[in-house]
């Protein structure tokens, strides 16, 4: 039995007579409440504005309800629930299109009473409404009267009985792989996709593949790469990078390092803590969206880029639950890092006033403290004065780390890795000296000089030097010279002084 199954099971038994169940899978919710309807030897009645009410009592259920015609309005639906005589669990769909800040007031207002009297008069009875819907957003009046049921995406042992079902019903049992392990990396590939997603996924790759084996799993990843991203919140990174593409940041490199132990086995069981989150913030170009993307590969955990920015939405309550529907990805993802790269820049640009922002933000930050799952945040800020000072007080992340220009030997490490990256002899160039003369500037910019000088030099039909590199510097003001200014401000330095240095500093 399933999380949401056994509390729907608890509303219906305390008498909540008013349910709303957030999900994305209408059909996964319309089984459990078969499922519920079964064991409680109760009628299962649904109703939307296109078919209105049918029985979907499932076969070996009580006996069918009589029709109850044509109700197309939710008025008199309400109302033709409250005359039914039988027990009956009324599952609702569409409601939230037709009860919304946009249905006129003097509707609104018969509406809302409606549900609260039904509540009232249904308590005494064994009938219970489930409202069902993408994302809660009935009105604020009936928040209190509805009993709130969130559905998680399916764990990795409903997904493995969503495979193995759906393989039957095929009939494809010889193609898909006997090997334990095969079967369990096919299970880790569709995790975090939709029981119905993950239902379509396991068919495509069939198709494309002609069996499901550890062939298809790349498939079946590429998959799920492309529906995550559908949602427009969130997108998928496999653990590529790793931290050899990153120079300098010792400190920040060696606190990473030493939490990867934290998620075994072995430390959970002495009770140590794995990191919950992560801030780093500091000068553009430092480093910090590469580091995030490399904790992947250093941790071999996929990385899930938020777009917080994108979490906000125009009509009630859609921000928050955009909200939860990225961290209910997340967590059906899980062990993963949530990476929320440039965040100042997602809550700026937060519309729906002052008050929809501050309460998302305390909602992803509760989510922060609470979460069971290894879903570890790492947020990337440059202006850190521009968060709310909510996410910068103390405990909130495990730990804040300030990344400034890279010291002269971090520029060496730095020159050495952007030149392999670009193709170029790092022996062919005068590090020492480029080193010398590459005083604050940031990683950015010193790949930036390297692609500058390539560029030139092809155009001369000649190989890039030493000078052609530092030309392509002098050519350019460093960032670092108006960055300055804002990391000489009061509020950054307290700031900076609740944080760690990313690595050592030198006077070079
Ligand atoms: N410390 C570094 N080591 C190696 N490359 C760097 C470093 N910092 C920046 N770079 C280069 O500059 C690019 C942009 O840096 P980025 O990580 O986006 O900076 P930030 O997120 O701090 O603004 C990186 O993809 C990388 O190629
Ligand atoms: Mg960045």
């Amino acid at each position: 039995m399933n999380e949401t199954i056994e509390r729907l099971i608890d509303a219906i038994r305390s008498r909540d007579a008013l349910v709303f169940i957030e999900s994305v899978e209408e059909q996964e919710v319309t089984r459990d409440l078969q499922a519920i309807a079964l064991s409680l030897k109760q009628s299962l009645i649904s109703w939307n504005p296109v078919q209105h009410f049918r029985d979907i009592t499932p076969q070996g259920g009580i006996g069918a309800m009589s029709p109850m015609g044509q109700v197309e309005s939710l008025a008199k639906m309400l109302f033709e629930i409250n005359d039914y005589a039988g027990d009956a669990i009324f599952v609702l769909q569409d409601v939230n299109f037709l009860l919304n800040d946009r249905t006129p007031p003097s509707e609104l207002a018969i509406l809302i009473r409606n549900f609260k009297l039904l509540k009232q008069s249904l308590r005494t009875t064994n009938k219970t409404i489930v409202v069902i819907g993408n994302h809660y957003n009935l009105p604020c009046e009936l928040e209190d009267d509805f009993a709130f049921i969130r559905r998680s995406r399916p764990d990795k042992d409903e997904l493995m009985k969503i495979l193995l079902s759906f393989v039957a019903a095929q009939h494809w049992e010889n193609q898909l792989s006997a090997d334990p392990i095969v079967r369990d990396m096919i299970i880790d590939a569709a995790r975090g996709l939709t029981a119905d997603q993950a239902r379509s996924s396991f068919a495509k790759a069939f198709l494309a593949n002609g069996n499901l084996d550890e062939k298809a799993i790349s498939f079946l990843l590429d998959q799920k790469k492309q529906i995550i991203q559908r949602n427009d919140l969130l997108e998928y990174y496999d653990a590529t990078t790793t931290m050899d593409s990153v120079g300098g940041l010792l400190y920040l490199k060696e606190w990473l390092k030493k939490r990867k132990k934290t998620f075994s086995e072995e430390a959970r069981n002495l009770g140590i803590q794995e990191p919950k989150g992560l801030l780093v913030f500091g000068v553009p170009g430092g480093g910090k969206s590469l580091t995030a993307k490399a904790v992947s590969g250093m941790w071999q955990m996929p990385l899930l880029r938020f777009d917080i920015g994108r979490v906000f939405g125009q009509f009630v309550g859609q921000s928050e639950s955009n909200m939860r529907e990225a961290l209910n990805i997340a967590e059906a993802i899980a062990p993963c890092i949530l990476w929320i790269d440039e965040m100042e820049k997602g809550f700026a640009g937060a519309s729906g006033g002052h008050e929809t922002t501050t309460r998302v933000l305390g909602n992803f930050l509760t989510w922060m403290q609470e979460k069971k799952s290894t879903v570890v945040v790492i947020a990337t800020a440059n202006d850190i004065t521009r968060l709310p000072d909510e996410f910068i007080r103390k405990g909130r992340f495990d730990e804040m780390f300030f990344v400034t220009t890279p010291n002269i030997n971090e520029r060496t490490e730095i020159l050495e890795i952007q030149l392999r990256k670009h193709k170029l002899n790092p022996e062919h160039f005068d590090i020492p000296k480029l080193s010398q003369l590459t005083k604050d500037r940031t990683g950015a910019e010193i790949e930036q000089a390297i692609m500058e000088a390539k560029i030139n030099a092809f155009n001369e039909n000649k190989a890039p030097t030493t000078d052609d590199i530092y030309d392509a510097f002098r050519s350019v003001v460093p960032i670092w010279s108006s960055f300055r200014a804002k990391v000489d401000s009061p509020e950054y330095k307290q700031i900076i002084k609740a944080a760690k240095p990313a690595s050592p500093q030198d006077s070079q």
